[in-house]
């Protein structure tokens, strides 16, 4: 039967930002973290879809503990925002999820001019889990979880003299280039944790296939492009529920078994439980982890120093 929710233990006194917990697989882990006593914060951009969130929940746990904040990952200043704010209410965070993500959407910039998807999906994170990292270290055991997909197998990784694509923008390649962004960040955070001899751990997920607004609005923003078209139908028919796939996640942000630096995805990849799955080569390519979190780094303008200041 594999990892169920029944096996998430209890979560009292533990706090866990979610980002796109408004919809999606983030609602999904902001409700089972709830359920299992964890106080939640719904980090999210669209204030009327956190507000059903935020209801849907409480109408099923009628205790539950959540917080929402407005939080724009295509603004840098919208997340510096929504960090101090978070910074100020929770001395300590245990678990950070960085869920909330954009797939193969038309060429389109951040407030800071950033390629939309590479912004949104991976620098947002990026510059949010730097300025949430003083809490982070203050929690007994912090996790943070990247989500990639499968995806990550065709982008390119991050060339730094192009990182925002410019010149033959290609949709599925931005999608891509983002993906494996967040797999060579959380292993590149890891390795730093590691190196930096701190508790905290740093998991990637692959929720596999899952029928949410992802493909829907990717079909929406693109104007009804073909190959967007076609996934949407494709995920429609066969994927599975957003209950189901953010298994993955919810494995990865409190399995007390999972280790930094591993990877979370449903048994046939894009189907079934989670479990842990091995991380191919090009995952694990140390320079262009090193290049992505430089470019990172120079991007937004913020140094993100895992090591503790003595
Ligand atoms: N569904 C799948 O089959 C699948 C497969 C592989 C990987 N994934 C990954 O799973 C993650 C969750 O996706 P999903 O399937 O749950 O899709 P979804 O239903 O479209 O949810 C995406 C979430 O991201 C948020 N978001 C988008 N742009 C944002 C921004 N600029 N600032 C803040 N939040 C923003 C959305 O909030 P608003 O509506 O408020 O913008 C929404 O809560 C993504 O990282 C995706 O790449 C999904």
């Amino acid at each position: 039967m594999g990892w169920t929710t029944a096996d998430i233990p209890d979560l009292s006194g533990k706090i866990a930002i979610v980002t796109g917990g408004n919809g999606g697989l983030g609602l999904e882990v902001a409700r089972e973290l709830a359920r299992k006593r964890a106080h939640v914060v719904i980090a999210a951009r669209d204030a009327a879809k956190s507000a059903a969130a935020r209801a849907a929940i409480t109408t099923d746990i009628a205790d539950a503990s959540l917080d929402v904040r407005s939080l724009d990952l295509a603004s840098l200043d919208s997340v510096v925002e929504a960090a101090a704010a978070i910074l100020d209410a929770h001395r300590v965070v245990d678990v950070l999820v960085n869920n909330a993500g954009v797939m193969a959407t038309p060429e389109q910039q951040t407030n800071d001019g950033f390629e939309m998807q590479f912004g949104v999906n991976h620098l947002g994170h990026f510059a949010l889990t730097a300025l949430l990292w003083p809490s982070l270290l203050r929690s007994d055991a912090p996790r943070v979880v990247s989500v990639t997909s499968t995806g990550r197998h065709f982008g390119p990784a991050v060339n730094p003299d192009n990182p925002h694509l410019k010149g033959g923008y290609d949709p599925w390649r931005a999608y891509g280039q983002s993906k494996l962004a967040n797999v060579h960040f959380a292993l590149e955070l890891d390795r730093r944790i590691r190196d930096a001899g701190l508790p905290a751990k740093s998991v990637v997920v692959h929720p596999g296939f899952a029928k949410t607004d992802l493909q829907a609005r990717s079909v929406r923003e693109s104007e009804g492009g073909r190959s967007q078209r076609f996934f949407h139908d494709a995920v429609r028919r066969t994927g599975m529920t957003p209950a189901r796939a953010a298994l993955s996640l919810l494995r990865a942000a409190i399995d007390p078994e999972a280790e930094g630096g591993t990877l979370y995805t449903p048994r046939w990849v894009n189907w079934g439980p989670p479990v842990r799955r091995p991380l191919l080569r090009r995952s694990r390519d140390r320079a262009a982890m090193a290049t992505l979190w430089e470019v990172s780094e120079g991007e937004t303008g913020i140094v993100f120093d895992v090591e503790p200041a003595s």
